[in-house]
C-alpha cells in the first residue's frame, strides 16, 4: 500500500512538483492525495491543476480564529485520509490540533544548515542572503520534522554545500533549490520505508 501524502504550499511548488513526479516514476511510493495551499495565486496551485493533484486553499484570514483553522486543516487531511504531511515552502505556523494528529509524520524541507539561518521571516532569498552576508563557506538543506515554532524540530537528515565565491543570494538560491527538488523525494521515501 502507497502512503498518502499531503503537501502544503505558499509559494512556487517547485518541491511539491518534484514529489509528485518522483512518485509518478515509481521513486516514492506514496500517493500525493492533495496540495494545501494558504493563499490563492501561488505557483504551486497551478503546478497542482497540471499534474492533476486536487487542492485546497485554506487561508487562515478567512477563520475566526487560529484554532478554527487547526481544525479546517486537520479536517482536510481527514477527507484526504492523509497520513503523511510534507510542508514544501509553507509560510504558516501548523496548529496544535494538526500537530498532535500526526506524530512523527510532518516534516519540513529548510534552505540552510538549521540552527543556522532558521527562524520567523528567514524564508526565501533572504536565506540565503544572509548566508551569503555572514560569509559562510557553506550552506545546505535541512530535513526536520515539524513543531510548534518556525524551523524547530528534531533534525531528520541534513545536506552541505559550497557556497561559491562571488556567488549572488540568487545563484546560490537556485543550486540548493536545485538538489532540494532532487533530494526531498529520497528523503521522504526513506522515511516511509523506515516506518513500515
Ligand atoms: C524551499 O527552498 C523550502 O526549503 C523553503 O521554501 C522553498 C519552497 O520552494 N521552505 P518551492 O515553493 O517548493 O519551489
Amino acid at each position: 500500500m502507497k502512503a498518502k501524502v499531503v503537501v502544503c504550499a505558499s509559494g512556487d511548488g517547485s518541491n511539491f512538483q518534484a514529489l509528485v513526479e518522483a512518485a509518478q516514476r515509481g521513486q516514492l511510493q506514496a500517493d500525493i492525495v492533495g496540495l494545501i495551499a494558504n493563499k490563492p495565486g501561488i505557483g504551486a496551485l497551478n503546478r497542482a491543476q497540471n499534474l492533476n493533484v486536487p487542492a485546497k486553499i485554506l487561508p487562515a484570514k478567512n477563520y475566526t480564529s487560529f484554532v478554527e483553522w487547526d481544525l479546517a486543516f486537520l479536517r482536510q487531511l481527514r477527507d484526504w485520509q492523509a497520513e503523511w504531511v510534507v510542508l514544501a515552502g509553507f509560510l504558516a505556523l501548523i496548529g496544535p490540533q494538526v500537530l498532535a494528529a500526526f506524530p512523527k509524520r510532518i516534516l519540513n524541507s529548510h534552505p540552510s544548515l538549521l540552527p543556522k539561518f532558521g527562524g520567523q521571516g528567514m524564508y526565501g532569498q533572504r536565506v540565503h542572503q544572509a548566508v551569503i552576508e555572514a560569509g559562510e563557506l557553506e550552506t545546505g538543506i535541512t530535513f526536520h520534522w515539524v513543531e510548534a515554532e518556525y524551523d524547530r524540530g528534531a533534525v531528520i537528515s541534513q545536506f552541505r554545500l559550497a557556497v561559491n565565491k562571488g556567488e549572488t543570494p540568487t545563484q546560490l538560491a537556485e543550486r540548493v533549490k536545485c538538489e532540494e527538488n532532487r533530494l526531498y523525494p529520497r528523503v521522504l521515501e526513506d522515511l516511509l520505508r523506515s516506518t513500515q
